[in-house]
């Protein structure tokens, strides 16, 4: 099939990538010319694990090519998936939809055959009509354009794996007799075919399905978060604990790791961006509890730096933290709402001087914390520090061995946010160890 991606980042340069994989010919399209320049050339904007050399494969199988002009993406094919972003807005809890409408209205323009426009983007309840009523208003072929709502549940750190194995596919239309469905079920054939899960339904339910989904998947990972708060005070282990909870299939372990909490350009966006919906709808004490959600973990950054105080008797003035982790979760570098970096970030207004290490982030965290020292090796970055925070759990940084770093340090304290580092090895090499969710 030839198909269009419009938007091309973390989600829409994947998805790109991904059709062609499958087989399909793809053009992605983004306004922004150096992202296209940079796709064409086989290079992602960002880090995402595999991806460039997807992109790499098919720009040279001639499958896959990038363009900023939306006349060239809705003359390419009668397919055109939305992938633009969707992100809170500055001024309140609700998502900003500009970017998406700008983009549905300038495509919109240019359709003058019958197309099917499945949108990916994340957006509040009630948004389906609206990209119709775009879509009907602008596009010269009207009627013969369809909206079909297409959740995307990828992570990034794993994106090309969930988007070629998903473990479910959502495909949301306004009417039973879609032709859109049938062009969708052509597209992801490979996918429903291999016994994906494949609900088809109506655009609310579609859109929806993302909204809790994250939501959640927010409330799982607040949940141990708060246990963890208790255990803390009762002498309990939390990561012990959520082994045992996990055991119970009905809970599962899986998305319930306790630690500094959860960041990104989704799951705290999504979860305000629910309760702002629902309270247009009047339904706000339905999904109240996501606010408390949202507080415990907030709180989980607060405990970090009252821990880190704490470690260095009460006054940062002058004191040297040492940061591990930038990214808001390993193999990404993402730094959207990090909580490592917001910590990083307190503690320097405290009067720390902070210094900061990722595998791969750490270049994005220059550009937007310039007041941290950014030091590209875990070792050389904790060279004469006081107190060091392990906040993003890379595997990198379990790597590294701690006897040796325990002579860089002027101190060997680390607190470990995020519960991975042995802490057995950690302690016999002369470390104070303290572990978020665990009793000192
Ligand atoms: C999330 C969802 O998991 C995806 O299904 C969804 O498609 C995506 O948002 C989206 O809306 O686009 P992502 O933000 O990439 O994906 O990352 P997750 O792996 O869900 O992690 C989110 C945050 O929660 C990270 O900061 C991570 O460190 C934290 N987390 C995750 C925990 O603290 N504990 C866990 O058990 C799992």
């Amino acid at each position: 099939m030839k198909l269009t991606v419009i938007g091309c980042g973390y989600l829409g340069a994947t998805h790109a990538a991904c059709m062609a994989e499958l087989g399909h010919d793809v053009l992605g399209m983004d306004a922004d010319l150096g992202k296209v320049q940079l796709l064409n050339s086989g290079r992602a904007p960002f880090f995402e694990p595999g991806l460039d050399d997807l992109l790499v494969k098919h720009i040279a199988s001639g499958r896959l090519k990038f363009t900023a002009s939306y006349a060239e993406a809705a003359q390419f094919g009668d397919l055109h998936f939305i992938g633009v972003g969707t992100p809170q807005q500055a001024d309140g809890d609700a998502y900003d939809l500009s970017h998406l409408f700008s983009a549905v209205r300038r495509l919109a323009a240019h359709l003058k055959g019958p197309a099917v426009v499945a949108v990916k983007s994340t957006v509040p309840v009630g948004t389906a009509p609206r990209i119709a009523e775009i879509l009907g208003e602008f596009a010269p072929a009207g009627e013969k354009v369809e909206v079909a709502w297409n959740p995307e549940f990828l992570r990034e750190s794993c994106a090309i794996e969930d988007t070629l194995r998903p473990d479910r596919l959502v495909l949301g239309f306004d009417s039973e007799q879609s032709w859109g469905e049938a062009v969708l079920r052509e597209c992801f054939a490979e996918i429903v075919e291999a016994g994906t899960p494949t609900i088809v339904t109506d655009w609310a339910t579609a859109e929806l399905a993302k909204a809790s989904a994250n939501s959640f998947l927010a409330t799982k990972i607040s949940f141990i978060n708060a246990v963890a708060e208790v255990c803390e005070s009762a002498g309990a282990d939390v990561h012990q604990l959520a082994e045992i909870l996990g055991h119970d299939v009905r809970i599962g372990r899986s998305g319930m790791r306790p630690g500094l909490g959860f960041g990104g350009g989704c799951l705290p966006k999504d979860l305000r961006g629910f309760m702002a919906r629902a309270g247009e709808l009047g339904v706000d004490q339905a999904v109240a509890f996501l606010r408390e959600v949202d507080a415990i973990n907030r709180r989980r950054r607060e405990r970090m730096v009252a821990l880190a105080c704490e470690q260095l008797g009460g006054d940062l003035a002058g004191r040297r933290i040492t940061v591990w982790g930038a990214a808001f979760k390993p193999n990404t570098d993402d730094i959207r709402d990090s909580p490592a970096l917001a910590v990083a970030q307190k503690l320097h207004d405290l009067g720390a001087t902070v210094t900061v290490t990722d595998p791969k982030a750490l270049d994005n965290a220059r550009k937007v914390h310039p007041e941290l020292g950014c030091v590209d090796d875990p070792v050389a970055a904790a060279q004469g520090a006081d107190l060091l925070l392990h906040l993003t759990e890379w595997p990198e940084f379990s790597h590294v061995d701690p006897e040796q770093l325990a002579r860089q340090v002027a101190d060997a304290k680390v607190i470990d946010g995020r519960g991975t580092l042995d802490v057995d090895a950690w302690r016999a090499a002369g470390w104070t160890v303290r572990v978020l969710g665990r009793a000192s």
